[in-house]
This record gives structure tokens, sequence and C-alpha cells, in this order.
């Protein structure tokens, strides 16, 4: 029963929300446990893993559109054994090309926090295309989601939609170049793939690069130089703000505090960190309010759906440049974000994520603790960890071992808790990892 302990920790003390959007239990686990049987005929006949791999490299020129799911990122080496193509992900589980099931811990790079083909989600994405995705108009519900955020997220009073979380946090350094009608930008995390926050890296242009300045994170000194060299240039600090850990709160508010000072705009990249530490992101978490956020992931549980919200007077910058997409109000993903906010107005989804995480994260110390073994150590939140090797080689044969006992763990990044993660999903993750430490061990101590 995937979502009993979510529902079993109760609803919100607050009003409930009316009937008709609250997400129904009995048809989530339901769906959700038949789903954990596939239909054998949707498992290729003829292609096992490795054939795929071999397909996927002759016409994906990196193997992988998404760039974390090529194999070597998957498992730190191209040869390394491991699923890479799955035909069935429910729940926490996913089934792979081969008809083998895994537990996975990564969900999605964490764009899913409620599980896989949550039944809820899909019934209104099914219900919004059946009713037709696009139209010549803008859907209503991307109002209808708009003013909903706003209800939520402490710094929007205004929101656009677009797809990719990339998008949204360059829309937000567009929309903050044009409010201050300055450049440069100070910036710290991660921030997808588009030119304004590459390194210098084939195809970005130099001068793109150049009114970007990287610094490091948590360091007061460095963010102080950094703006007092910007001078009457900044146009926004532009902020990661949980990177494995949570930040000082000296950083944060003199982020803040410096934005402000310098008439530059700060913006939150909220991407993992909304819809997970807490619904309206760090910001909650901490009460310090962004002048522009950018929001992804979780917030569609999966959909491709992200957005810019922030401040009205800077929002409104907006209709001075151009931001725009063919398919940033279709119909499903905003159906999708409609059915997760019904289920953050249900219950406490991102304190059942803390939770489950702490499990998680208790159940893989143990068993590094049982198998005795060094070089290894559970770091960063507990609704976003990730394990930390002393060795690329040895992390590399553990998430193969991992993997053959039916467990996916991120490599080198987090690891994700998710809704869906109930007690049998616990159980495999625990039993697992811990045999494959145990694996990792005796392969280790036989060299
Ligand atoms: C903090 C942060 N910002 C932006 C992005 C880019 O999002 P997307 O891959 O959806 O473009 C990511 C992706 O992992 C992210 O973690």
């Amino acid at each position: 029963m995937p979502f009993r302990r979510f529902f079993d920790r109760g609803a919100k003390g607050a009003e409930p929300a009316p009937a008709a959007e609250q997400p129904d239990e009995s048809i989530a686990d339901e769906a959700m446990d038949e789903g954990e049987s596939l239909d054998a005929e949707a498992i290729p006949a003829e292609h096992d893993e490795a054939d795929w791999r071999t397909r996927a490299a002759a016409v994906l020129p990196t193997g992988a559109s998404t760039g974390s799911k090529r194999v070597a990122a998957l498992y730190g080496d191209e040869n390394a054994l491991g699923p890479t193509h799955f035909v069935q992900a429910v729940g926490s589980r996913v089934v792979d090309v081969d008809g083998n099931e895994y537990v996975d811990c990564t969900m999605a790079l964490g764009s899913v926090a409620l599980g896989y083909a949550e039944p809820n989600v899909t019934r209104a994405v099914v219900d919004a295309i059946a009713a037709g995705n696009v139209s010549a108009l803008s859907s209503y519900r991307e109002v209808d989601i708009a003013e909903r955020l706003c209800g939520v997220i402490s710094c929007a009073d205004k929101v656009q939609f677009l797809k990719t979380g990339a998008e949204a946090i360059a829309a937000a350094v567009r929309i903050a170049r044009t409010y201050t009608g300055r450049e440069l930008v100070i910036a710290c995390g991660y921030f997808g793939w588009l030119d304004w926050c590459a390194d210098e890296t084939a195809g970005v242009p130099q001068g793109t690069c150049a009114v970007t300045r990287r610094v490091p994170y948590d360091d007061v000194a460095a963010l102080e130089s950094a703006v007092s060299d910007a001078g009457q240039r900044l146009a926004a600090i532009v902020i990661e703000p949980v990177i494995e850990r949570l930040p000082s709160k000296e950083w944060i508010e003199r982020a803040r505090a410096l934005a402000t000072s310098a008439g530059a705009v700060l913006i939150f990249d909220e991407i993992k960190t909304g819809f997970r530490l807490r619904l309206g992101g760090y910001q909650a978490y901490a009460d310090v309010v962004p002048d522009l956020a950018a929001f992804g992931k979780a917030m569609a549980n999966g959909f491709p759906l992200s957005a810019v919200m922030g401040d009205r007077d800077v929002m409104d910058a907006a209709r001075k440049t151009w931001i725009s997409s063919t398919l940033a109000s279709e119909a499903s993903a905003l159906a999708a974000a409609g059915a997760v906010l019904d289920w953050h107005d249900t219950g406490d989804v991102c304190g059942s994520l803390w939770t489950i995480g702490a499990e998680m994260c208790g159940a893989v110390r143990d068993a590094i603790a049982s198998a005795a073994l060094s070089g290894v150590s559970v770091e960063g939140l507990d609704p976003m960890w990730m394990l930390r090797w002393d060795s690329p080689s040895r992390e590399r044969r553990f998430l193969e071992l991992a993997a053959s006992h039916g467990v996916l763990i991120k490599r080198g990044a987090y690891n994700y808790p998710a809704l869906a993660h109930d007690e049998d999903a616990m159980r495999a993750i625990e039993a697992g990892v811990s045999a494959a430490f145990v694996d990792l061990r005796e392969e280790e101590s036989n060299q």
C-alpha cells in the first residue's frame, strides 16, 4: 500500500481541500498495486540491455538526451554493468527492458516526489489531454495553477510557465537584466545547460561567460567582494540555496541584503528544493524571500513544467523583453501540477519526504556499518541525500552490485525519497544495499 503511511500521518489541521480536489487514497493505492505487475508484452522481446545501448549510441550523439542518464553518468563507466533503459515505472519500482525490477532511489533526478505513474496525477493528465492538450488559446489551467502557486510560494505575486528548469532560471536572469537595465550576474550553483551560466565550454561565446561571475558556496567574503567588484553593473545574484547541505543563515541573509543595497535582483533556484524541502522551497524553510525564484522538477511529478515567479514589479519586466515557448501552457503538465498541489493541500507531503528520507538514510547507514565498510558515507539532507565514496572505481562497482540486487542508486549526486517508498520498498532498499556492500567488501578482501 504505497500511500498508506502518508494518509496515516493524517491530513493537515487546516481547512481540508474541497472533496473534488483531494487525492483519492483508494485509487492511489489500488492502481499503484495493480501497476506493479507488468504486462509481459510490454517488454521488448528481441533486444537485451546491451542492444539498447548499442542502438542508443548509433542514433543519439551522447547516448542519452538527459546527461545524467548516459551510461557513464549512471555508473561511472560506459562499459559498466547495469540497466539503462526502462519499460515501466510505477510507484517506486522500475522495470528494465529485460523485465528486471528495481526499487528506484533516484526518482528521475528528483522530478518525482509522489511516485511514478501516481494515479491521481495520471488521471488528471489523461482528462486534460482527452479534452485537447493545446489550442489557439491559453489553457484556463495556466491561470488556475499560477493563482495556486501565488497562494503557497512566498515570493510569488506573478508567474510565467516554461518547460525546463534551465529555461525558468534563464528567464529569471533575463527578467532581472531587463528590470535593472544591467548585465552582470553573480551566480552560485547548477542552473542547467543554457549559455548564460555555462562555464567556458565548446559552443558558448566568451562574451556570454564574461557577464556571469561564479562565487563559491556559502562564502560571505567572496560574495561581498564580487558584489563590490560588480558595482553598478550588477543585475542579479542567482543562488542555488542548497548544495549538499543547508547554507549558513549569514550567507543567505547577506545575499538578500547585498542584492537590495546594490539595486540588484535576488534569485533563488528552487528547482530541486521546491515541493521537497517545503512546498514553497528553501525560501519557506529559511524564511528569506528572494525577488524571483525558479521552480520545476517535483512541481508536476515528472511532467515537463517549470516556472519563474516573484515580485510583481520585477516580474512585469517580462513585458519589456521576450520569453515564450509554444508549449509553455499545454494542459497536461499543468493538470499534473494541479494534482500535485491537491496532494499538498491534503497533507504534509514535504514532512513525509523528510521522514521517509531519514528512514532511507538510516537504512543505508546501518547497511554500511554492518558490512564494516569504510570510505563511504551518507551525506546531504534527508529529502535529498547522496553517497560519498573515496574512489570512483569502488563507487562504480557498488552501483553495479546494488542494481544486481534490485536497487538503483544515483552516482555522485542526490537520491530522492518519494511518498511511494513504502515499507516494502524500504525493506528492498535495505536488503539490496546491504547485500551490495557485503559483496563489495568480499570482492575487495579477495583482491
Ligand atoms: C538547481 C537546478 N537548477 C536547474 C536545473 C536544470 O533543470 P532542467 O534539467 O529541468 O533544465 C537543475 C537540474 O537538475 C537543477 O538541479
